[in-house]
This record gives C-alpha cells, structure tokens and sequence, in this order.
C-alpha cells in the first residue's frame, strides 16, 4: 500500500485548471485503446500550432498498443522507458524536419515542441495523459521507419488514461511517486 500524492501543480498564481492538473505519468492504463476520434483530435490539435513563417515542420508516427508498429516504437525506447511504456494505449513518434525546399529551418525544433504541447492539452481534454520520451534512440528509430534527414525523429509520446502508480515496477516508480518541484518565479524572471 503507498500514499498517494498531489501531483497537481502548487501555483504561484491562478492558472487555467487543465493546466494545472497536468502532469506527466509513467502509469497508464493497459487496457484503454485509443479512439479514431481521440487519434483525430490529438493529430488535428497538433496541426494547428504556430510554428515560424507557418513551416510546420512537424510529422507524426502514431502506432496503436497492438500493432506491430507500436512493438517497433517500443523496441527502440531506452530500457528504463521499455519498462513502463508498453502500457500506453498509444506511442507517437514526434519528427521534426529540419529543412524544407527553401532550405534549414532554424526553429523546427521549437516548432514541434510547440506543436506537441497543443496535443499534450487536447489530450487533457480528452481524459487522456501524455509523458514524452528523450529516452530512445534515434538512430534506430529511423532507420526502421526510413526516416531519413531533414527528418529527425525528436521525442516518442506515450499517451494513454492515467493508471495506478502501485501497478508500476519499482524500477521505473520513482517519478509517479515523486512531488513536482519547479524553479521560483523570481529564478526565471530576467530582470533587466
Ligand atoms: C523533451 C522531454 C523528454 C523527456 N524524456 C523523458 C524520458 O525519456 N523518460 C521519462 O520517463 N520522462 C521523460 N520526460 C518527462 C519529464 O521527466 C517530465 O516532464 C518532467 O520531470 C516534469 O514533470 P511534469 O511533466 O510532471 O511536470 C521528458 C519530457 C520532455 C518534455
């Protein structure tokens, strides 16, 4: 039996309430699927984002828990991520391309970042939580999809309905369990 622990943000100030409740979670459902509706709105959030002189160089890889794609993502997350990632009802691989005919887009990955934070709130309004991956080769990952530059895959997002933190292996518990913490707003405010 663990205690349970508030992983709403402590605010300094009010915030909007999705924003508030968000968080990232390690614990996801095993036997929630992803809808064709949920998968449209997520995609279509993400579309949708600002990006530099409207570039949107953002692509999506969106592999269902149950296909062989889904394996595939999955075989290239770090170990430590392979551990409790299986249990997302979907993994989306975020690529960012880093040049278009035009030529190099300095802030593609700027860009896609954003565009990832739209799908993370309409995933919020959805019921639905997200926890993105730095932890997974890139290397691997597109050479088994056949991603080749300016395609560069940049984050794996799993996304899935938050489950129970105690059904976690020990090994990869540790954020669930963990309070939030943050820097001060007077250590990120540059004062001129
Ligand atoms: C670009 C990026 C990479 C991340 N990589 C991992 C990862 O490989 N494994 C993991 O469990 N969490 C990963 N996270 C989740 C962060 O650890 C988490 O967002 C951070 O601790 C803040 O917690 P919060 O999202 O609950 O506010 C990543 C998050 C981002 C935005």
């Amino acid at each position: 039996m663990t205690a349970s622990i508030d992983r709403h943000a402590q605010t300094a100030a009010p915030i909007h309430p999705l924003l508030a409740s968000r968080h990232s979670t390690r614990a996801l459902a095993p036997d929630v699927d992803l809808t064709d509706a949920q998968a449209a709105a997520l995609i279509e959030a993400a579309r949708w984002a600002p990006s530099a002189g409207n570039t949107q160089p953002w692509r999506f890889l969106l592999a269902r828990r149950g296909t062989g794609e889904f394996k595939r993502v999955l075989d290239c997350l770090n170990p430590g991520n392979r551990d409790w990632a299986g249990t997302a009802s979907a993994l989306l691989v975020a690529v960012r391309t880093d040049a278009n005919e035009r030529g190099p887009l300095s802030h593609a990955m700027y860009d896609l970042g954003q565009s990832m934070a739209h799908l993370t709130f309409q995933a919020l309004a959805e019921g639905l939580t997200v926890r993105q991956m730095a932890g997974f080769d890139a290397a691997a990952l597109a050479d088994e999809f056949g991603l080749a530059a300016p395609l560069v895959p940049t984050t794996v997002v799993a996304i899935g309905v938050a489950g129970d933190p105690a059904d976690l292996h020990e090994s990869v518990s540790g954020p669930d369990r963990a309070a939030r913490v943050r820097l001060s707003v007077d250590e990120l405010l540059i004062q001129p």
